[in-house]
């Protein structure tokens, strides 16, 4: 009998302080930053993002999405055997926010380890635990993406600063007889590397470059157009599965105006195409867990639905996992 993977469970955590676009550009017009709620609506699509205190970690963010996760899925911690987290932005250089995860989640013994694909991170993951399952090296695993990108933006930099928030997805995946995971396509091209980056890194005691994100937009808008057709094309391909069967497209919450494109170049109903980066803002590799979650608790992905979920970025990473819900 074939072994696959299948997702029990999902869940999301927002820290509580949202700000508005109006709230950010007072903010930053204090500091002589000029920007608009007009301007980031109408390029972005996002209109609030939530950002964490400065004592909240990724691992508490991911706690807390986790704990709602394991809840959906009926399962208690002790049970989970595998923990992929996702993010660009861990509690410390080592260990990963994956093991300072697990102790918070009151766990021990389990294999848990960070994966880095900035943007992509959650597709990576789930690909990652998707294997690990199919291999029998796992059977429960809690695949998270978090994020606390407030703490590497440049706010003197109107371009990428009003653009991300924080926050954290979290989905229980598990050994199944039937499909769960359909396929996965993941890629990556490193000579992208400068185009989005945080180029600093620790060395000799000290930060050494700048530890803030760098992002020439209109380069990674354009990459980003082209690779997301491609992968979803892909996934399918290899799911022989065609755009008419997809029920949901949750792509990497960005800007609006590439998660349309990318809707449109699928043929897709604009109704098939889950929004949150409208109230989230672009929370990297928690974006597609986050939305995932907003989507099923609002009723609308229900059991057996064929979801699309694609991401994109720093890397440059990018990839599509079509998956039955
Ligand atoms: O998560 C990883 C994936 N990341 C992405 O997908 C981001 C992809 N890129 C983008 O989403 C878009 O390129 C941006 C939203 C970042 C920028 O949108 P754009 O339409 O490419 O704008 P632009 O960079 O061409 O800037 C247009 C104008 C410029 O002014 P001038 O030179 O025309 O006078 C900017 O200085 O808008 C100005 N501008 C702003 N104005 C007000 C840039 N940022 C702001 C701002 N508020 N926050």
């Amino acid at each position: 009998m074939s072994r696959f993977s299948r997702i029990t469970g999902t869940g999301s955590f927002l820290p509580p302080r949202r700000l508005t676009n109006a709230d950010l550009a007072s903010e930053l017009a204090a500091k002589g930053v000029e920007t608009s709620d007009e301007w980031i609506v109408e390029r972005t699509g996002i209109r609030a993002r939530h950002f964490a205190e400065p004592d909240v970690y990724v691992s508490d963010l991911a706690l807390h999405a986790c704990r709602r996760a394991l809840e959906a899925a009926g399962r208690g911690a002790g049970e989970i055997d595998l923990i992929v987290l996702a993010t660009s932005t861990p509690d410390m250089v080592f260990p990963s926010a994956a093991c300072i995860l697990q102790h918070k989640l009151g766990v021990a013994g389990c294999p848990a380890f960070d994966v880095q694909a900035v943007c992509s991170g959650f597709v990576y993951a789930l690909t990652v635990a998707d294997a690990m399952i199919k291999t029998g090296t796992a059977s429960k695993a809690l695949v998270v993406g978090a994020e606390v990108f407030s703490r590497i933006l440049d706010f003197s930099d109107r371009t990428t600063c009003v653009l991300f928030g924080d926050g954290a997805g979290a989905v229980v995946l598990e050994a199944s007889d039937v499909p769960g995971i359909l396929a996965t396509d993941l890629h990556a091209d490193g000579k992208h590397a400068g185009i989005l980056c945080v180029p600093g890194h620790v060395s000799g005691g000290q930060v050494t470059g700048s530890p803030l994100l760098t992002m020439d937009g209109q380069a990674v808008f354009k990459l980003a157009v082209g690779v997301l057709e491609d992968a979803a094309r892909a996934v399918l391909a290899k799911a022989g599965k065609t755009e008419a069967d997809i029920d949901w497209l949750i792509p990497h919450q960005a800007n609006i105006r590439i998660m349309q494109s990318t809707a449109k170049k699928l043929k897709l109903a604009p109704e098939k195409l889950v929004v949150t980066v409208d109230q989230h803002g672009n929370t990297s590799a928690a974006s597609i867990p986050l939305a995932l979650d907003v989507a099923v608790r609002s009723g609308k992905v229900k059991k057996g639905d064929t979801l699309m979920l694609e991401g994109v970025g720093g890397g440059f990473t990018w990839g599509a996992v079509l998956l039955d819900y």
